[in-house]
């Protein structure tokens, strides 16, 4: 009885806030949200016209162009490093997470399972770096629509074309095998302080 007594105040003791944690300031993390937004609309309405226009095999060749850009674009405007990462990679380079980013999927991916919706899951954290340098973290998850099927869902959901594009473009894709709802990921940001 002693003995849980003293290790439920050593718990509440840890958790109390005030130590080192920074709480992020909620304007920049509403700013953080809105280009968050940003990226996902702009990528998906470039994504639906061009399977619209030419197929989604074609599309493949533009999301390896498009993507990157309008995450540099962004990046460039606000100064912050703007990105997206995957539960399973398709471009290895950019879309494999770091520790924080992969911390935070797991968050999502635990929320998910008590019965939370993917679509409104956020998580924003003040970091420090061993340099001393601070940022605002910031991660939005990504859940998989209809549309994303054709390209990232299971063998029978992949047209033939796209499958063989996709194996010539990335050699090392693991971002297929999803259903839809599954978290496929998320748009993250990164904020210097
Ligand atoms: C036309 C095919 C196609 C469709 C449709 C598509 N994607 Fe992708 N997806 C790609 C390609 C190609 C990449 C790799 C882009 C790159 O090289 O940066 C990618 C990368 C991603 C990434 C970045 C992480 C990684 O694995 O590299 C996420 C997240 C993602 N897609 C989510 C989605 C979601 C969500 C949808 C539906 C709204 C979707 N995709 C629809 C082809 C597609």
């Amino acid at each position: 009885m002693k003995k849980s007594l003293i290790l439920a105040l050593l718990l509440t003791g840890c958790a109390t806030p005030g130590s080192e944690a920074v709480k992020p300031d909620p304007k920049q993390v509403d700013e953080m949200r809105a280009t968050a937004k940003t990226l996902a609309t702009q990528l998906g309405g470039k994504l639906k016209q061009e399977i619209e226009a030419n197929g989604p095999a074609s599309a493949v060749g533009v999301c390896k162009k498009i993507a990157p850009q309008i995450a540099a674009d962004l990046s460039k405007q606000t100064g912050w490093k703007v990105g997206r990462v995957g539960t399973r990679a398709r471009n290895p380079e950019s879309g494999t997470p770091d520790e924080w980013n992969a911390r935070a999927l797991a968050v999502f991916a635990e929320r998910m399972k008590k019965g939370e919706k993917p679509d409104a899951m956020e998580l924003a954290e003040v970091v420090t770096a061993p340099s001393g340098q601070s940022y605002l973290r910031y991660a939005k998850a990504i859940a998989i629509q209809p549309m994303c099927v054709t390209c990232h869902g299971l063998p029978k959901d992949i047209p033939e074309d796209v499958k063989a594009r996709l194996q010539a473009e990335y050699p090392m894709d693991k971002a297929t095998g999803y259903r839809v709802g599954d978290l496929r990921g998320a748009v993250v940001i990164m904020r210097p302080l």
